[in-house]
């Protein structure tokens, strides 16, 4: 079985390496990483490659910081070549990114079969350019990986075959369970940054829908101003590259209280995450990370593709209101909980590769 491994965003990177490194160990399997260059540059992009020790990309379409446009017309003409060129059994793409479409648009027109891991999320909101990616590509694909019970049933629930769909579990679990030992051994986030255990927070926000949008850009930096003076703990914002250009497009201060870093590396963010009080976020991928972690987590979005966790009682949405964020980061750090880890036991990688193997070897399963 041959696999065109296709990614382009730091948590695509982060969330497929668990199954490139798999594949790589397995002779009977053969892959090649075909990266778009949505992210690039080292903070985004190569400090995963060296510190997941993966194997260099074999394409890199160098796509990065254009119009989605451009994007993703270039993305979609550029892998079919590519796809054409190494007619792989299986092109596999991973969550809800323009590169995911791409990859998924570009393999239909191929008739190259499609896997799909992180299938079936919805968050309901098809203002979100990430909801209709992932809509998308999973009625495309041919082989859904579906992270959790919930994610399964949306998929059923949309008339897609049970032959079709796996409940694999989030290669999230499989990374974070690889990674968290070596970090806590390597990382040393808190000595550099003078922090003590459970006395800050981590904040997190890059989302198209917050941070372009000046009035809840404003909110969200007020609310986490609020947070800093009140809890009276500093909030450490390691910033994403959109957020940092609109800062200063719109001529924002960083509010006092709040520690902005540059993107760290894997490690020493999970390090990082794992010592904090609590967890304020609009990233996917850190709502899974905080509830694996067991430290609580504020969403600062109105609605979320990850409602496990909301019915858990261990994140709350509390949008981009300046005072919501107050309460809700009280409420969050007061209650008790019971934790629950709905994004599986670490083995889906392992899964989604067997099942891959045995679809394409025995196409009647
Ligand atoms: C993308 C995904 C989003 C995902 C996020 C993960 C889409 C539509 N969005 O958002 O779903 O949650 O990645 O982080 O696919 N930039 C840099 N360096 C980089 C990357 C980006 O400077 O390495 C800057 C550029 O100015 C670029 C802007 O950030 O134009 C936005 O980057 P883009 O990849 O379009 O979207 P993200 O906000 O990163
Ligand atoms: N991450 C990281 N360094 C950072 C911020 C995040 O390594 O400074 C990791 C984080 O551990 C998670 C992933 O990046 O695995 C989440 O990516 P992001 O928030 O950019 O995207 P999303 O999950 O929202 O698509």
């Amino acid at each position: 079985m041959k696999i065109a491994v296709i990614l382009g965003t730091r948590p695509e990177i982060i969330k497929m390496a668990p199954i490139i490194r798999l594949a790589h160990n397995r002779p009977d399997l053969d892959y090649f990483i075909l990266h778009t260059g949505q992210h690039y540059g080292y903070e985004m992009d190569k400090t995963f490659f060296e510190e997941l020790e993966l194997p260099q990309p074999k394409y890199n379409l160098g796509i990065g910081g254009q119009p989605y446009r451009k994007q993703i017309g270039y993305m979609v003409n550029a892998i079919m070549q590519i796809l054409n060129q190494e007619k792989p059994d299986v092109a596999l793409v991973q969550g809800d990114t323009v590169s995911v479409l791409a990859g998924a648009l570009a393999a239909n027109k191929l008739r190259i079969p499609i896997g799909h891991h992180e299938a079936g999320l919805r968050s309901h909101d098809l203002t979100m350019l990430e909801e209709t990616n992932r809509i998308i590509t999973d009625h495309i694909a041919d082989y859904l990986f579906a992270p959790t019970p919930d994610a399964y049933k949306n998929l059923i629930d949309e008339g897609l075959t049970d032959k079709k769909v796996v409940l694999s579990g989030n290669t999230v679990v499989d990374a974070l369970n690889q990674n968290i030992k070596i970090a806590e051994k390597k990382a040393s986030i808190l000595k550099k940054l003078n922090l003590t255990s459970k006395e800050y927070l981590v904040a997190t926000a890059h989302r198209a829908e917050n941070v372009d949008n000046e009035k809840r850009l404003y909110g969200i930096l007020k609310g986490l101003y609020l947070v800093a003076r009140d809890l009276k703990l500093p909030i450490i914002y390691p910033i994403h590259p959109r957020t940092l250009k609109n800062i200063k497009n719109f001529n924002f201060k960083i509010p006092p209280g709040v520690r902005l870093t540059k993107p760290l590396g894997y490690l020493e963010f999970l390090q990082l995450e794992a010592h904090a009080k609590l967890i304020i976020t609009d990233s996917g991928g850190l709502q899974e990370e905080a509830c694996i972690l067991k430290v609580p987590c504020v969403t600062l979005r109105d609605n979320t593709e990850r409602p496990e966790t909301v019915a858990a009682q261990i994140n709350i949405l509390a949008g981009a209101n300046p005072e919501k964020i107050l309460a809700c980061a009280w409420k969050m750090i007061s209650e008790d909980k019971v934790w629950i880890n709905p994004f599986g036991d670490g083995r889906a990688a392992e899964r989604i590769l067997n099942s891959l193997n045995d679809k394409l070897n025995n196409k009647n399963i």
